[in-house]
C-alpha cells in the first residue's frame, strides 16, 4: 500500500491563508508519485478548499478532523458525514486533544468509528500514551501495560469493539504519543518503530495477517522534515500524521517528498 502523509491543521488559519496553503501544497505534491496525501482543514473550510483546488492531484485527498456519529439531529455545534461526505475521504477520530479537552472516551470513539465505516469513509484512529513507555528497561512489563486500562493497545481494542473485522480493511491507525504532540520533542525513529511494530503484531493476532496487512500505521507527534527519513526508514511505519509542520507549505511538501523517496526508492 502507498505510504500516507496526513496534515492535521487543527483550529488554525483564516480562509485566505487556507487557500494559499492548500494551493501551494497541491502544486508541490502533485508530482510526487506513489504516496497518498490527506489535508484535514477545519470543517468550515473543507467545501471552500475543495472548490478552490478544483483539479486536485489524484494523490491528494481531503479529510475532517472529527465527526458526529449520526447523520442529523439535535447536536448543537456538531458536523456529520452526511454533510461532509461528498468531499472527505478520511476522518480523524480519537485525537488526544478530543479525548482530553472534549472528554471523548473509548465508547464514543467506538460509535464514531462504526459510523465512519458505515459511510465508507476511511477512519484515521489516533491512539497514544501520556507517559513514554520505558521499553528499554521493562519491555515485557510495558507491553502488558499497553493492553491494560488506559493503555495504547486497549484504546485500539475498545475502538474496534463489535465491528466486523472485514470492515477494518483500509483502516488507518495513527500512533501519537501525547508527550510528543506539539512539543518539538518527537519520539526517536527506533521508539516509534518499536511501538508501531507492537501495534502491527496486535492487529495480526486479533484480525489475521490478511486484514492487518491492509491497515496502515502512522506515527504522529512533532514530525518535521528533519526527522522524516528516520521515521520512514522503519518498515513498521507506513506514514505520518503531521500537525504544526503541516501549516508550512514548504516543510510539509518536503515531508511528503522524503516519505515518497524513502518508501519507493525513487527521487521526486
Ligand atoms: P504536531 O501535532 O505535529 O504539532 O505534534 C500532531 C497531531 O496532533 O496530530
Amino acid at each position: 500500500m502507498n505510504p500516507l502523509v496526513v496534515g492535521n491543521w487543527k483550529m488554525n488559519l483564516d480562509l485566505t491563508e487556507a487557500y494559499v496553503l492548500s494551493g501551494r501544497i497541491a502544486t508541490g505534491v502533485g508530482s510526487v508519485g506513489g504516496t497518498d496525501v490527506v489535508l484535514c482543514p477545519p470543517n468550515s473550510f473543507i467545501f471552500a478548499i475543495n472548490e478552490y483546488l478544483k483539479a486536485k492531484p489524484t494523490n491528494l485527498y481531503l479529510g475532517c478532523q472529527n465527526t458526529m456519529y449520526e447523520d442529523e439531529g439535535a447536536y448543537t455545534g456538531e458536523t456529520s458525514l452526511k454533510m461532509l461526505k461528498p468531499i472527505v475521504k478520511f476522518a480523524i477520530i480519537g485525537h488526544s486533544e478530543r479525548r482530553r479537552i472534549f472528554s471523548e472516551d473509548d465508547a464514543l470513539i467506538n460509535k464514531k468509528l462504526k459510523y465512519i465505516l458505515d459511510n465508507l469513509v476511511t477512519p484515521i484512529l489516533c491512539v497514544g500514551e501520556k507517559d513514554r513507555y520505558q521499553l528499554e528497561e521493562y519491555y515485557e512489563h510495558e507491553v502488558k501495560k499497553m493492553s491494560a486500562e488506559g493503555g495504547m493497545l486497549r484504546q485500539i481494542e475498545l475502538a474496534v469493539k463489535g465491528i466486523d473485522k472485514q470492515k477494518l480493511r483500509g483502516l488507518v491507525i495513527a500512533y501519537e504519543p501525547i508527550w510528543a504532540i506539539g512539543t518539538n520533542n518527537a519520539a526517536t525513529g527506533a521508539y516509534a518503530a518499536a511501538i508501531c511494530y507492537i501495534i502491527r503484531n496486535f492487529l495480526v493476532e486479533k484480525f489475521g495477517s490478511e486484514i492487518a496487512d491492509e491497515i496502515r500505521i502512522l506515527y504522529g507527534g512533532s514530525v518535521s522534515s528533519g526527522q522524516t527519513r528516520e521515521f520512514m526508514l522503519q518498515p513498521s511505519i507506513d506514514g505520518l500524521l503531521v500537525g504544526g509542520a503541516s501549516l508550512k507549505a514548504k516543510e510539509f511538501i518536503e515531508i511528503v517528498k522524503i516519505s515518497a523517496e524513502v518508501k519507493s526508492g525513487r527521487k521526486f
